[in-house]
């Protein structure tokens, strides 16, 4: 077997996003792209050789085409063995665990999380380091470095390796072990929940139904709730990984995962209800008529986690990024631990996690996790949701309101405008960053600007400082508007525009999020001129 190295030329556009590098399918399928981004981030570790590579991906389309890739250069770049989910499958927080587990150097994950897939679709490659997280900003940028200066990659010469079939093989001198993509994932789970309790719940007559989308989760849900924990055959729908996710955008929102919705908000509706995305990171729970937002969902989780068996013992701290809503704060404050309030993007919680600082973290894009792995995870999420319900034998919407009794209720929204002309997008947010001196002390009707900042975050463990990762608008009665740029859109500009208010009135904790956010939409409209500049009348999508 011989390793050859190709000469390649750079491409200007490899720089990895708030996870990763995302592109169309297109995009990744020009020659030598994938090929140039996976020789890139080689080139940008040190002390590899003989190691174990974690390799595995989403499931969509170009997936099982890169996974040969990333086998033959890994192979040529001289990693010793290669672990990769059968048919090419791992979800994220999977593949985060396979890599703390087996102790690997580092690992490849294959995913564009929550973007459509297909050949029109979109695609991803991320590298994750040893403790099993995203890579911080300091390896993706040395990533991105070397990929404007690449001029060669190493590939070995050898036939694709068969993903179908679990065992080990040899691929140019490596050990290539096809596993079980659900088994070790499964069995993390079975240590962190009390398997017994939910099963007894759900032979209760306790009905659950979720989501997978077509996604990667569908494996895991399928053995995990149906087999292990005894959920009704048919709880699990849409269970079969699509190359296309069936033509859907795999996003557990309010509108991807709007039949979710309905079906939980009718008559006879089930329990619980929950989705996860295209890679298995995210979650969406529904009680029975009642959509709980993640900024909520990760506040009611942290104050009841005690209740499930790998939380026993409390939590160290709770971290947030600075988007999400305080209600998780609130919950730290009464517990007397520590909040975190960190850029959006999980790679900014692995510091805090690996030093022992936070045991809970969260993101209002629907993301939960915890120390368990270094990422965020869907399914996880879902079943500390069953844990909690399970021990409490109380509906989600009676946990949700003794919540906002005890705690008051942030309302919350997030406004996202897609697709948004990339200059007037930029305009936008330069114009808000030249207002930032002037706008404290700005009245709008009832509400007055205490503050206004571009959200910097210095990392308490490494000392690293994230600049310009959101404008914000502090209100005197403690609302906030915050602005940002997506970083993970592959077409256009996505404007994100969050939306808090607290109310500590229970007798207020009934009201429809949009009204209730009202006056506050309009300031942001006012201040950021949205319509103006996007030409857009409403968002594209309201979560
Ligand atoms: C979005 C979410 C962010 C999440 C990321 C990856 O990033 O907002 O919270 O970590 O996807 O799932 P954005 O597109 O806003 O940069
Ligand atoms: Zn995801």
């Amino acid at each position: 077997m011989t390793i050859k190295t190709v000469q390649t030329t750079p491409f200007s556009d490899q720089k990895p996003g708030t996870s990763g590098l995302r592109k169309k399918v297109t995009v990744f399928q020009q020659k030598n792209y994938a090929e140039n981004f996976l020789q890139s981030i080689f080139d940008s570790l040190e002390g590899f050789a003989g190691e174990t590579l974690v390799i595995g991906g989403d499931g969509r389309f170009y997936n099982r085409e890169v996974i040969q890739l990333a086998i033959r250069m890994a192979a040529a770049n001289g990693f010793g063995r290669v672990l990769v989910g059968r048919g090419g499958i791992l979800s994220t927080p999977a593949a985060s665990h396979l890599i703390r587990k087996n102790k690997a150097f580092g690992g490849i994950v294959l995913s564009a999380s929550h973007n459509p897939g297909g050949p029109d679709g979109d695609f991803g490659i991320k590298y994750n380091i040893g403790n099993g997280g995203p890579a911080p900003e300091k390896i993706t940028e040395a990533i991105f470095a070397r990929s404007r200066t690449i001029d060669s990659y190493r590939i070995a010469d050898a036939p694709d390796v068969n993903l179908d079939a679990e065992g080990s093989r040899e691929v140019a001198g490596m050990t290539v072990t096809v596993i079980d993509p659900v088994a070790d994932y499964a069995e993390l789970m079975e240590e962190l929940f009390d398997f017994d309790a939910i099963r007894a719940l759900l032979s209760g007559g306790f009905r659950i139904v979720f989501d997978a989308m077509s996604a990667v989760t569908g494996p895991y849900a399928k053995e995990i709730l149906e087999n292990r924990l005894g959920a009704a055959k048919g709880s699990v729908l849409n269970f079969m990984p699509l190359p296309d996710f069936g033509g859907h955008h795999p996003d557990p929102n309010l509108v991807h995962a709007h039949a979710l919705y309905e079906t939980m908000m009718g008559d006879d509706a089930p329990d619980f209800g929950a989705a996860s995305d295209g890679d298995g990171d995210r979650n969406l729970i529904i009680g029975k008529g009642i959509f709980v937002t993640p900024s909520d969902s990760l506040a009611m989780l942290a104050a009841n986690a005690h209740l499930a068996p790998g939380y026993s013992k409390g939590l160290a701290g709770i971290a947030r990024s600075m988007p999400t809503s305080g209600a998780a704060d609130r919950v730290a404050e009464k517990m007397g631990i520590a909040i975190y309030e960190t850029p959006t993007g999980w790679k900014f919680f692995g510091n805090l996690l690996d030093a022992g600082l936070a045991t809970i973290c969260g993101e209002e894009s629907a993301g939960t996790g915890s120390s368990h792995v270094r990422e965020k995870d869907g399914l996880w999420a879902v079943l500390l949701w069953l844990n909690i319900l399970a021990m409490r034998r109380e509906s989600v919407k009676d946990i949700a309101r003794q919540h906002w009794a005890t705690y008051g209720r942030n309302y919350y929204s997030r406004h996202d405008y897609e697709e948004v002309d990339t200059t007037a997008a930029n305009d936008l947010v330069a114009a808000l960053r030249g207002q930032l001196s002037t706008l404290a002390g700005t009245v709008f009707g009832a509400l007055r600007i205490r503050a206004a900042d571009d959200f910097a975050y210095h990392d308490p463990v490494d000392r690293s400082v994230s600049e310009h990762q959101g404008i914000r608008l502090l209100f005197e009665d403690g609302s906030r508007v915050v602005f940002r740029l997506s970083g993970t859109g592959t077409t256009g500009a996505t404007l994100r525009v969050y939306i808090e208010r607290f109310e500590p009135d229970p007798a207020r904790h009934d009201l429809d999020t949009q009204e209730a956010l009202a006056d506050l939409i309009a300031v942001a409209d006012d201040v950021a001129g949205i319509r103006r500049r996007t030409g857009r009348d409403a968002p594209s999508v309201i979560t």
